[in-house]
């Protein structure tokens, strides 16, 4: 990782949920950067979307669009991935 590459990157990212009385959309178009050594707080009302960003960024969700990169990489979520691999049996 170069010295100015983000840790965490997120670029218009939205995530929906398919709720009981329709489509809830916790994040949309959301874009941040966090450069390595630096601490942020994710601060806002109940419901604002906090843990779905850091369920995006901990890899337990994919965005429904946009990017999520972790030290660089394409962060794709390891739930997808287990699926991913199970259906290809390894
Ligand atoms: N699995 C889910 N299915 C349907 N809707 C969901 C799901 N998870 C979150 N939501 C909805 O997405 C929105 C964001 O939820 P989220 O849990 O990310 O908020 P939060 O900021 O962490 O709230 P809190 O401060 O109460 O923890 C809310 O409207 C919530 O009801
Ligand atoms: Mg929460």
């Amino acid at each position: 990782m170069s010295v100015d590459q983000s840790a965490i990157k997120l670029s218009n990212v939205t995530v929906k949920f398919a709720g009981r009385s329709g489509v809830v959309t916790a994040l949309r178009d959301l874009s941040f950067d966090v450069k390595r050594s630096e601490i942020v707080n994710l601060v806002g009302p109940s419901g604002c979307g906090k843990s779905t960003c850091l369920g995006l960024v901990a890899g337990l969700r994919a965005p429904t669009r946009g990017d999520v990169f972790v030290e660089g990489k394409r962060s794709l979520s390891r739930v997808t991935m287990l699926a991913s691999c199970s259906k290809k049996t390894c």
